[in-house]
């Protein structure tokens, strides 16, 4: 017996194996595609076929043309209903009667950990998928983010609104134009890495309001757990953008390091904690502790907290601008409420909080710019879910499935906002209206994994446009604003992102 090949295979000559093999490949992948589009448990959802075949469709819109499958997943729903299969295993629904059943305390689903792993986060409380760990860890941020409220936030918050002041004072002199949407972004990450972290970025101290960091986030998709596997040469070959993202991970990893090496003792000169030092010092156990945990933990903090604020600060500004009835109404109310000297400073988050007209227009910015545009997963392991839709047929989804929503989806209703695409603050100063309204309002989310950052966002919000319209004669600069493409959504990623070539909103001060 000599050692040889199989002689069936062997006497097939290569020239016939390459279409053999082609051809089962084919027959393979026809079978999968029927098997899940007519066979699968999920084949009595409606949706597009194709979508339900493979999960290439929907990684042509969200990965190759960045963030563009929750267009698709509209037509979808436009086409087939309130609830359709938008992958082989996940199903979208756009129903806002669902919402609150889905997204509630009372159930703990897990949330999908393939949605969520996209920025290799998954320590974080944002992208935990287990219930109970998260019920855990997040009680540490919360506490943080309460014993921090208000009281300690407030003359972070004032220290942060001077600097912005100063620079808007400074464009004013200048006669120079002012990228607002770019220093609402720095502000933003300002103020949540003062928190956070022990040594804070200060953007707005920059020659372009930190451009370089807005600009580097406007990329990030999926890649970064990938960038950080890069060598660097390599990465500097891309140019100075993928390289600030490794830079500043880095950086919050030696601080990381840092504070465990010195057993938790502060590694900064603020008198006020740092989350990052809060959660070390917690009695959480040890392996939630580890230096992965914890930069996962304030990675996660500036991402969320800057993306989002930035969005929804540019939008309100947008709009408030570009209707003159609106921009006076707000100024007259803001000013009518303070002394003459009191606008001489900075105006408090207590001064402000009141002012009804103010919150209106928060509000009617908060629902437009809807500062988490991705679908927002939900997987319940055990048991099945029913969907009932509003003409009274039900459907079973098994354990297992992820069913996502959109927050925009609510939103941009026309039912309970009509015309849902006009910012109109009057829809939260009437009482009936606002109620209604209410009932589908989530722009932080709902049910234990909503936003942990509702209340630093609402005072940043309040203290930015009041401060900016109190204080300050703006006007926007038409030509470099391009009307509202410098505030619409392009790119779902996650946060929303505005067509890549806008340069925001950009304004002058009188
Ligand atoms: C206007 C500003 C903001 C909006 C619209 C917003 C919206 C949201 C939404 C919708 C969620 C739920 C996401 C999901 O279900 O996957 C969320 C979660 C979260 N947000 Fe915010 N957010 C804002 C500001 C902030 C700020 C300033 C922080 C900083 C502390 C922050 C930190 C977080 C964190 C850590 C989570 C994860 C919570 C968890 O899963 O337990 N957010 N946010
Ligand atoms: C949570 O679900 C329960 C039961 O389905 C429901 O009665 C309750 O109204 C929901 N909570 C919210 C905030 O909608
Ligand atoms: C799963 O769904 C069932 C039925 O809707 C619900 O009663 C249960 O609370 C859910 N499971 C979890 C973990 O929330
Ligand atoms: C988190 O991701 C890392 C890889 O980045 C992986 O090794 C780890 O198992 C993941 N942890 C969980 C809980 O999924
Ligand atoms: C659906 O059922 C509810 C009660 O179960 C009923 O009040 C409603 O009229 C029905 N709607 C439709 C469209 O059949
Ligand atoms: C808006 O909400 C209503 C009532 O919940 C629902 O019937 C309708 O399908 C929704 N419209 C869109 C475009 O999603």
């Amino acid at each position: 017996m000599t050692l040889s090949n199989p002689p069936e295979l062997s006497s097939i000559p290569l020239s016939h194996l390459i279409p053999l093999i082609l051809a089962l490949l084919l027959i393979y992948i026809i079978t999968l595609f029927l098997y899940r589009v007519y066979f699968s448990p999920l084949s009595h959802i409606p949706g597009s076929k194709l979508a339900a075949a493979t999960s290439w469709y929907s990684f042509y819109f969200d990965a190759l043309k960045i963030g563009r499958y929750f267009v698709e997943v509209e037509k979808i729903h436009r086409k087939y209903g309130p609830i359709v299969r938008i992958t082989p295993t996940e199903i979208h629904i756009d129903d806002p009667t669902f919402f609150n059943e889905l997204y509630n305390v009372t159930k703990r689903l897990d949330k999908d950990p393939w949605y969520y792993s996209w920025l290799g986060r998954n320590g974080s409380i944002f992208a935990m998928t287990d219930p109970d760990q998260h019920k855990l860890c997040s009680s540490v941020i919360k506490k943080a983010m309460s014993t921090a409220s208000i009281s300690h936030i407030e003359p972070v918050l004032k220290s942060h609104y001077d600097v912005f002041c100063r620079r808007l004072s400074e464009c004013k002199e200048r006669k120079n134009l002012v990228p607002l949407s770019d220093m609402w972004r720095s502000i933003a990450v300002d103020i949540i890495t003062d928190l956070a972290i022990p040594e804070s970025f200060n953007l707005l101290e920059t020659p372009y309001f930190g451009a370089a960091h807005a600009d580097f986030n406007r990329h990030i998709t999926f890649l970064v757990p990938l960038l950080e596997r890069v060598p660097r040469w390599l990465l500097a070959l891309k140019g100075r953008t993928a390289l600030n993202v490794i830079d500043e991970i880095e950086h919050q990893k030696e601080q990381v390091k840092r504070l465990i090496a010195n057993n938790g003792k502060p590694i900064s000169g603020k008198n006020y904690p740092v989350i990052m030092n809060e959660v070390y010092a917690s009695d959480l156990p040890a392996k939630e502790k580890t230096v992965k945990r914890l930069c996962d933990e304030i990675g996660i903090l500036i991402g969320a907290g800057s993306e989002t604020m930035g969005h929804t600060l540019a939008t309100i500004t947008y709009h408030i601008l570009a209707n003159p009835n609106i921009h006076k109404r707000l100024k007259d109310e803001i000013r009518r409420s303070c002394e003459e000297a009191e606008l001489e400073d900075v105006l408090s988050y207590k001064k402000l909080e009141g002012l009804p007209y103010l919150n209106a227009c928060i509000n009617e910015g908060l629902r437009l710019a809807t500062g988490v545009s991705g679908r927002l997963p939900r997987i319940n392991k055990s048991q099945v879910t029913t969907y009932t839709s509003l003409s009274n047929k039900s459907y079973y989804i098994p354990p297992g499935i992820p069913i996502s929503m959109t927050i925009r989806d609510m939103h941009y209703n026309a039912t309970y906002f009509p015309s849902p695409r006009n910012f109109n603050p009057e829809r939260w100063l009437d009482p009936d209206l606002k109620s209604k309204s209410e009932k589908v309002f989530a722009p932080f989310g709902r049910g234990s994994r909503s936003c942990v950052g509702k209340n630093l966002a609402m005072a940043e919000l309040l203290m930015g446009i009041g401060n900016l319209f109190g204080r300050f004669e703006v006007e926007m600069d038409e030509r470099e604003t391009r009307g509202r493409e410098s505030v619409e959504l392009v790119h779902d990623c996650f946060s929303p992102f505005v067509k890549r070539s806008s340069k925001g909103v950009v304004v002058r001060i009188q």
